[in-house]
């Protein structure tokens, strides 16, 4: 393990302020320790010990900034990720959200490269072919980084995007060609991606959302990776686009920090499902 120390290093300051500044986000708010833990792969990566060697390299090779940017803005994901909470929203939420009437609007903040926001597309899209009825539904779907954002408009995921989804699922909704599995043309445009920070203490909603209004947030293994201040503006951005009673799922290593307790019921703590008051 190197003796990195962070705060009092202003070249690594000035490294997170520059990375601040491209993504535009503010990283100085992000845990201390996920930031040490990138970093020590990177040193690790290079076969050395000492950061400020490690600062040198990243100062002069822009191959390297963009390896320790592309690791702060990790993007793991996959098609109904934790499958059981997507099966209970679908059978309990989504018919409730759909009994309302529409339109019904959805917001996965933090989306990475597609497939938690596309997967609530498959959702209603299975649930309204269920019952032959059908609504209006749009999911927006933000994150920070523009290289997942481009890859999800794209629509093609490789296997491993789809262990945890159902076999007749994959065959409905995707068309395999050369090893790659296309969403089919029907999903793709419920989903409209766009570039937003969920902690912008400026803007609560995505701006093509206009003004929120929201009957889910999506907001899944982002806050981990945030201190407590973040994850406080955050939440309230969440808390401040969603409808009165409507839904927040968090991800699985995630919970509502107690200060949101006036602002949110647990509808079931074990699987991080929230209802705004
Ligand atoms: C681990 S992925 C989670 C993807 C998906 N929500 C899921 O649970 O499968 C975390 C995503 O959060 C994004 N992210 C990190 N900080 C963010 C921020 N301040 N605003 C929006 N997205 C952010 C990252 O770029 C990354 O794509």
């Amino acid at each position: 393990m190197s003796q990195i120390t962070l705060h009092h290093d202003k070249l690594f300051n000035d490294l997170i302020k520059r990375i601040s500044s491209e993504y535009k986000v503010d990283f100085s708010g992000y845990k201390s320790d996920f930031i040490l833990n990138r970093i020590e792969d990177r040193l690790q990566a290079h076969n050395i010990t000492n950061f400020s060697d490690y600062l040198k390299i990243v100062e002069n090779d822009d191959l390297e900034y963009r390896a320790l940017a592309g690791l702060l803005t990790i993007h793991v994901t996959r098609f109904f990720r934790n499958s059981y909470t997507f099966d209970l929203f679908k059978n309990e939420y989504a018919p409730e959200i759909a009994g309302k009437g529409g339109p019904i609007r959805i917001w996965s903040a933090g989306c990475s490269t597609g497939e938690e926001p596309y997967t609530m597309g498959i959702i209603f899209t299975e649930l309204f072919r269920e019952r032959g009825v059908s609504l209006p539904y749009k999911i927006f779907a933000t994150d920070i980084d523009p290289a997942a954002i481009e890859n999800a408009k794209a629509g093609i995921f490789s296997r491993s995007a789809l262990i945890e989804a159902r076999l007749e699922i994959v065959d409905r909704y995707f068309e395999l060609i050369n090893g790659m599995y296309h969403l089919i043309p029907d999903i793709r445009p419920l989903v409209s991606f766009s570039l937003h920070d969920v902690a912008s203490p400026v803007n609560p909603a995505p701006s093509d959302s206009v003004y929120g209004d929201f009957d889910v947030a999506l907001c899944r293994n982002v806050l981990i990776y945030f201190n407590d201040n973040l994850q406080a503006l955050a939440l309230h951005s969440i808390h401040k686009s969603l409808k009165k009673g409507g839904i927040v799922i968090l991800g699985q290593s995630e919970a509502m920090p107690p200060d949101f307790e006036k602002k949110f019921t647990a509808e079931n703590e074990r699987l991080r499902i929230y209802r705004k008051r």
